[in-house]
């Protein structure tokens, strides 16, 4: 039967245990079994996300002039955010619902900027690496604009000349990911840089899944290559605080090399009977809470906290693959830097290992260009590496041994 609105409301004691059984069949991610999707460092965190983001439940982020807190909170985010990313006093910021709505407003701004910079461009084109996150696709789609997806170099990175030489009249702008989302590599963003500041094109860092940890990640001793604004050339980075900033979703940044920059994502209209509309975000009214939670998050666990999820998940996936190592012809694609990678096997349907995984109750995402599974590693992923790592023998062994099993089109949502 389809649900209908109920004639009488039922109470919370009885929805509550109804809600908490439906949740039996999702993923369990605070145990690791997850690929993607959740960033859960541990459950102290957890408390102050529920309590921060219910204090302002209610609260809209649209009226910061009604509510100067949340005010005061987006921009302190926006000011610890910007300075992670190697900004200065001239770098501003916006704070929005998810990577894909930052990479939109970074795009917007790219066109909008063209538009001043590049009257002369009639369908403004965009160049990337084949890597990228299809978020960029949709907002070239909405904003009338075009991309030109290039192979990516033997190792899985932009390849800076193939990307030089796909600029065309039309192009006004670069993109390129640190890291990338399917294989976790970070492009060469001072090559790329360059390549912007001489060709006059704005470049947009996608720095989504990794921009908020990276600093971290160097200061417990690992190398992350250079991908943000100390970088010339760099005009805008997305960086999402509900992925490696470990606070609730939504919660996203992206952040401008000047507010020059920023102002060409501003939308502004008055000719309607309340006046003028100006906004930065494409979203109208935004939750309160998501903007306090990703507040408490960075105060609560300050950079000490982060150096520690930071090495808490490089050890996780450290562990991973050492463990999957010994499986026979199975190896990590490239040299991801940071908490991201993906694996195949030499002759051995990754799909089908996948299905065999989900199987078992660990949710595994795919890649299809290499062949392979995915891994986001995060601090809950480290108790359950070993068990991970021979439930991944153990479907090697199950698809090599002909086990079945759909194997569906890889697909991400
Ligand atoms: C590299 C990259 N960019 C953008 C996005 C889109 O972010 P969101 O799902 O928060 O909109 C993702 C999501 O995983 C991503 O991995």
């Amino acid at each position: 039967m389809v649900m209908q609105l109920p004639e009488k409301g039922r109470p919370w004691a009885e929805l509550e245990p109804e809600m908490q059984a439906m949740r039996g069949h999702d993923l369990d991610w605070k145990h690791g079994r997850h690929g993607a999707f959740v960033w859960y460092a541990n459950d102290e965190l957890e408390h102050v996300l529920r309590e921060s983001f219910g204090m302002f439940l209610v609260e809209n982020g649209l009226g910061v002039k009604a509510f100067p807190s949340i005010g005061r909170m987006e921009n302190e985010v926006l000011a610890i955010v910007r300075s992670l990313l190697g900004g200065d006093e001239e770098t501003a910021g916006i704070f929005t619902s998810g990577g894909t709505e930052s990479i939109f407003q970074g795009i917007t701004a790219m066109r909008e900027w063209a538009r001043k910079e590049r009257p002369d461009v009639r369908q403004p084109e965009i160049v990337a690496p084949h890597s990228a996150h299809p978020a960029l696709n949709k907002a070239a789609h909405l904003l009338g604009m075009e991309v030109r997806r290039v192979p990516v170099g033997a190792d899985y990175r932009a390849d800076p000349a193939a990307i030089a030489a796909a600029i065309g009249p039309e192009t006004v702008g670069l993109y390129a990911s640190a890291p990338s989302y399917s294989l976790g590599m970070v492009d060469p963003i001072p090559e790329l840089g360059a390549i912007a500041a001489e060709r006059g094109l704005w470049l947009h860092v996608d720095a989504c899944v990794g921009g908020i940890l990276a600093p971290f990640v160097r200061e417990v001793g690992y190398e992350v290559p250079p991908f943000d604004f100390s970088v010339p050339g760099v005009a805008s980075i997305s960086a999402d605080l509900h992925k490696s900033g470990y606070a609730a979703k939504p919660a996203s940044t992206v952040t401008f090399r000047t507010r020059a920059h920023r102002e060409f994502a501003r939308y502004t209209f008055d000719d309607w009977p309340s006046g003028i509309y100006s906004s930065l975000t494409f979203t109208g009214t935004r939750p309160g809470g998501a903007i306090a939670a990703a507040w408490a998050a960075l105060n609560f666990l300050g950079r000490e906290g982060y150096r520690e999820i930071a090495a808490a998940s490089m050890r996780a996936k450290a562990r991973i693959i050492a463990g999957l190592s010994v499986i026979d012809g199975l190896r990590v694609h490239g040299a991801p830097p940071l908490y991201a990678f993906a694996y195949g096997v030499e002759g051995v349907d990754m799909g089908a290992v996948a299905v065999q995984m989900i199987g078992r109750g660990w949710y595994s995402g795919r890649t299809t260009d290499p062949d392979g599974i995915h891994v986001m590693a995060t601090p809950v992923h480290e108790p359950s590496a070993d068990e991970y790592v021979a439930a991944v023998a153990a479907c090697i062994d199950a698809v090599r041994r002909g086990a079945g099993g759909e194997v569906k089109a890889a697909s991400y949502t």
